[in-house]
């Protein structure tokens, strides 16, 4: 659904903004000012550099009359915007006792009074239109960034802290495994028709597919077990240069949050706490390194997001979890598809500057907004990086 005009786009804008500010609700102020480490932000932190996106890039373009709410905020709220202006270092944004969680809710609340007067006194206008909705849009990434950065933040705790305390749904017995057979195809990727997409999901432009088989359904955590009990961290082998060394230096044996008590069971932290390891589930929280592992020792491999978004277009043919359960690492370098073009100015940086040295990965988590991903997304970190709900679809 493409909302139109100015009351469609005033209650979407206040449905996002809102979800922003319910995921904070499970926390003390004290748990929305940390940091765990560099790749994470607190819960402050996120709260504040949605607000200052849409300041930034709408409000002061378009206000008549525009001061910012703090001239401070422009450097502390600026994530990696060089067109913009200095900005307070990444790793240091956990030292922010400044400003309170109080003051940080207050700009918001400051910015959407702007925001709506804005969107009544340009009714009709498509410019304002596509900014809001790259900004809700950008919200929504932070909205799944806030939940695997205070998971990593209330793991690093003895205490094991639960963050939803819903009890966690049962587990569904996992489809059936298998293969699905896709001929090859000289087809086409790329976001297509006129709902929103990030410009790296453009232009659509043809690939030629060879013909594959994807798994049915994704690696459970009972399977990942096999990989572990069959020494898979223990066997150079298995391993690409690069993991094999992430391995060794932190000596690694298991995904980031599983735990093994006293008597030698498994347990994994989650947002509902330390509990026993759910053997039905998709496996989580990997690298490609492990991913990659993983595939090796079965004697398959990771798709390339070509192959993944073919299958994600076509009618159901019996896939299962492409969507909804975790991130699917693919093969595919996170570069620019050919003719990719970036946006002028400022907003020219939001995707296209981190295409180098990271992978793309397809589908959405659990902890993906409703509505948020396509089968076109490309989502892209770094091999090493665990914090995300990242995990492993087979190809062969
Ligand atoms: C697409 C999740 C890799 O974390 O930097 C947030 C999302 N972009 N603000 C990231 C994003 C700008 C992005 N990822
Ligand atoms: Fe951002």
């Amino acid at each position: 659904m493409k909302p139109t005009n100015e009351f469609t786009w005033r209650r979407h804008y206040e449905t996002v903004r809102k979800r922003s500010l319910m995921l904070a609700e499970p926390l003390s102020s004290e748990d929305c000012g940390a940091q765990s480490m560099p790749d994470a932000s607190p819960v402050k932190w996120h709260l504040a550099h949605t607000t200052w996106f849409f300041e930034t890039f709408i409000l002061e373009p378009m206000e008549a009359q525009f001061a910012p709410f703090h001239p401070a905020f422009r450097v502390l709220f600026n994530s990696y915007y060089n067109g913009i202006g200095e900005r307070h270092p990444r790793a240091q944004r956990g030292l922010l006792t400044r400003p309170s969680l109080q003051e940080v809710r207050a700009y918001r609340a400051n910015v959407d009074q702007r925001i709506a007067r804005l969107l009544a006194e340009h009714a009709d206008d498509e410019a304002l239109a596509a900014l809001i909705e790259l900004g809700l849009q950008h919200e929504q990434q932070h909205q799944e960034l806030i939940l695997t950065d205070v998971k990593h933040m209330l793991a690093q705790n003895a205490l094991y802290p639960t963050y939803s305390s819903a009890s966690p749904a049962a587990p569904d017995t996992p489809p059936a495994a298998g293969w699905v057979d896709f001929a090859g195809a000289l087809t086409e990727i790329g976001h297509d028709g006129d709902g929103f997409c990030f410009d790296n999901e453009l232009p659509r432009h043809r690939q030629y597919v060879l013909p594959f088989a994807l798994a049915a359904r994704l690696v459970t955590n009972a399977e990942y077990l096999e990989f572990i009990d069959a020494g898979g961290y223990r066997d150079p082998a298995l391993w690409l240069s690069e993991g094999w060394d992430q391995v060794c230096a932190l000596s690694l044996a298991h995904p980031l949050y599983w735990r093994r008590d006293a008597h030698g069971s498994w347990h994994e932290f989650t947002l509902h706490g330390m509990g026993p390891l759910a053997p039905d589930l998709p496996a989580v929280h990997l690298s490609l390194y492990e991913a990659n592992a993983y595939a090796h020792w079965r004697g398959a491999r990771l798709p390339t997001e070509a192959e993944w978004e073919l299958a994600a277009r076509g009618a159901d043919r019996g896939l299962h979890q492409m969507f909804g359960h975790c991130w699917q690492w693919t093969s595919s370098s996170y570069s620019p598809y050919p003719g990719y073009a970036t946006a002028p100015g400022a907003l020219g940086e939001y995707n296209g500057k981190f295409m180098l040295n990271q992978y793309v990965l397809r589908g959405s988590s659990k902890a993906t907004p409703p509505g948020h991903a396509r089968a076109s997304y490309r989502n892209f970190f770094p091999a090493g990086a665990r914090w995300q709900f990242t995990g492993i679809r087979l190809a062969k």
